[in-house]
């Protein structure tokens, strides 16, 4: 089957670098339009045209409930519709919880969960009166396995796999598909700060024996909103090169 998102309207968030970037070329290359969303209008804005035809920048702060609104209200006026939102942008504050600071706890939660339920409260109204949707969330292998140092993070990526699953229930009979990517460690911007040491351990433990990719975790995002997945609904595809079976 080919995938073929001609006619569709995507949005990523988070999609001016890393991953995010990644799935906005994906989506892009199998033909579906684009909004790209940064914190910051003219980074996103030169993504998009890097992109190429069919591709727009936004600019929204995901942990804002007023931003995140605006940028789907945007995106629907600028596309006339929105098919596939992809809820990508996500940050860290890492640290044992003793020592997580309120603010910290907040920033992940609001930025990584709260966003992502806005947003797919915002961009599932109009997909229920045009019945097609797709909405896939990017968590994390952690909210699945818990990370020592990152209860804030791991909190915020578990959460969006039950906000994933129960929106799937609400939204099914309405042939709105809601699905999570759980991506393990995938070579980008948030995980390069990482010493040399640490990474080789991690690598030391990914039965491929490699980093993941952007690229890996586009394929998934690209096969998940296209029509060779219409039947799957509220799973969680882990693309982490084996290492959580
Ligand atoms: P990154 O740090 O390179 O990119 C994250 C993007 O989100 C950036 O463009 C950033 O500007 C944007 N962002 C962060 N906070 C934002 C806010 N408040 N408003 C708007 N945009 C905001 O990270 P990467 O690696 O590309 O991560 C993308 C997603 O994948 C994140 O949700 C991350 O949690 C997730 N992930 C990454 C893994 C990795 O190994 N790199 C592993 C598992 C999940």
């Amino acid at each position: 089957m080919k995938i073929d998102l001609t006619g569709k309207v995507a949005l990523v968030t988070g999609s001016t670098r890393g991953i995010g970037r990644a799935i906005a070329q994906g989506l892009h290359d199998a033909g579906a339009r684009v909004a790209v969303c940064g914190r910051d209008l003219s980074r996103a804005q030169a993504v998009a045209a890097e992109l190429g035809d069919g591709a727009r920048g936004f600019a929204a702060d995901v942990a804002d409930v007023a931003s995140v609104q605006a940028l789907v209200a945007d995106v629907e006026k600028a596309f006339g519709q929105l098919d596939i939102l992809v809820n990508n942008a996500g940050l860290t504050r890492d640290n044992l919880m003793m020592r997580i600071k309120d603010e910290d706890w907040d920033m992940v939660i609001d930025a990584n969960l709260r966003g992502a339920f806005v947003a797919m409260r915002a961009a599932t109204r109009g997909m229920m009166k045009r019945r097609w949707g797709r909405v896939i969330n990017i968590a994390s292998i952690v909210g699945i396995t818990g990370n020592k140092g990152q209860a804030n993070y791991a909190a915020s990526k578990a959460g969006l796999i039950g906000l994933t699953k129960s929106v799937a229930k609400e939204l099914a009979s309405r042939n709105i598909l809601a699905n999570v990517v759980a991506p393990g460690f995938i070579d980008t911007d948030m995980t390069a700060a990482m010493t040399p040491e640490a990474r080789a351990a991690m690598a030391g433990v990914i039965p491929l024996e490699r980093l993941g990719t952007p690229a890996d975790v586009a394929g998934a995002v690209v096969f998940l909103a296209s029509d060779a997945a219409s039947y799957i609904t509220g799973q969680v595809l882990v693309v982490d090169g084996g290492m959580v079976m």
